[in-house]
């Protein structure tokens, strides 16, 4: 991708983004833009300060540069999905995202219910035709503290969520699959670094193994490896092998499904729908912590990696070697629809236009 296309693309989500901002009031420090913005209101949480949120234009508020998400990466974060006017399972990601909290010890001013009523109203102020597909970073960050990394010295948590349109990848890409590199030196870290299931602000390390993986191509995802060579997950997607054995088309219990075990990856939500749709067909699926990245290739292999963005993506070449014929496998091409019937139920998701009570009735939450 050349500047001008990375220009392009930001000044299209500046265009169309709205930005919800929420932080303590501290004098000389909150950045200006929230404090006296026409949209920006008062917020009494019951913390020893007070606190400023709104829904903002991109360019109209920053985060702080004392926050500790800029300076640590101490924050966690979701990627959700709007596809057709529903925020695709919303609940799922919520739930997540109030584990991802847990874990690290960030405290929400409010509940997550309210929360995500303020991620609708951003949504809302977006103004989504119901063609248009969009995209949700709901960042809680650690917030603004002094310059030294203890996190006692921080005020409160800041939160942000930017809601922008989204171009998938093309149609094509789905029909004729996609091209994965290979992290070779630079490893993903299994629980004794970073737990893998929170979904955190620290992505240094996918950076860098996508950089090595498909440095001098035009590839976009990259297979990384845990310390002991097996199979982990792409940089920001997870990870199925398929394989086929004699008689699979009668018989749906000689197909074999195996993704790595979340020792190793991200509880990925497409992950777990795949799953669950790969259960439904009769397929025997294994969360397997020993997959080793030869076993991805050679005949009657199918591949593909799943993620917010990507949906289910076959795989055709890892590293330059083909992964069965070098075409979307008949399996992976019947998920891929499965999957895509799913993105379209309503079942799966709250309508972008839901009122606060839809959102909280959606959540099984109380007013
Ligand atoms: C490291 C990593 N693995 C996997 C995924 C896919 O997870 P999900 O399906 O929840 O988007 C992501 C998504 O951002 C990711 O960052």
């Amino acid at each position: 991708m050349s500047k001008k296309d990375a220009i392009e693309a930001l000044v299209t989500v500046g265009r169309n983004a709205r930005l919800y901002c929420c932080m303590p009031v501290i004098e000389g420090i909150t950045p200006v833009g929230l404090m006296e913005s026409p949209a920006s209101e008062p917020l009494e949480t019951g913390e020893d300060f007070m606190r400023r949120h709104g829904i903002f234009r991109l360019n109209e508020v920053g985060i702080s540069p004392l926050d500790h998400d800029c300076l640590y990466g101490d924050g966690v974060f979701e990627g959700i999905l709007i596809y057709r006017g529903q925020v695709f399972l919303f609940r799922e990601h919520m739930e997540r995202l109030g584990r991802s909290l847990e874990k690290t010890s960030i405290e929400l001013p409010y509940s997550l219910a309210e929360l995500t009523w303020q991620v609708v109203r951003t949504i809302q102020a977006v103004g989504f035709s119901e063609s248009q597909n969009g995209y949700i970073r709901l960042v809680v960050t650690r917030g603004m503290g002094d310059l030294g990394i203890n996190p006692k010295k921080c005020v409160g948590s800041t939160i942000y969520c930017i809601v922008s349109t989204i171009k998938l990848y093309p149609t094509e890409a789905y029909e004729r699959g996609i091209q994965l590199g290979l992290s070779k030196t630079i490893r993903r870290p299994d629980q004794s670094t970073i737990d893998p299931t929170v979904k955190s602000l620290n992505y240094l390390n996918n950076v860098l193994a996508l950089i090595e993986g498909t440095r001098g191509t035009d590839l976009m995802e990259s297979l990384m490896l845990n310390r002991s060579g097996f199979v982990a997950e792409a940089t920001v997607d997870n990870i199925f092998v398929i394989e086929r054995s004699n008689g699979w088309e009668k018989d749906p219990a000689n197909v074999r499904v195996r993704t790595p075990s979340d020792e190793y990856c991200l509880n990925g939500i497409t992950r777990a729908t795949l799953i669950e749709l790969a259960r439904a067909k009769g397929y025997r699926v294994v969360i397997d912590p020993h997959l080793m990245p030869i076993e991805m290739v050679g005949p009657d292999r199918e591949v593909f990696m799943t993620g917010t963005g990507a949906g289910v993506m076959p795989i055709t070449h890892l590293h330059g070697v083909k992964v069965g014929d070098g075409v979307p496998g008949p399996v992976t091409r019947d998920l891929v629809k499965s999957y895509m019937e799913r993105m379209a139920d309503p079942k799966y998701g709250l309508g972008i236009k839901a009122t606060r009570k839809q959102t909280l009735d959606y959540l099984g939450a109380s007013a």
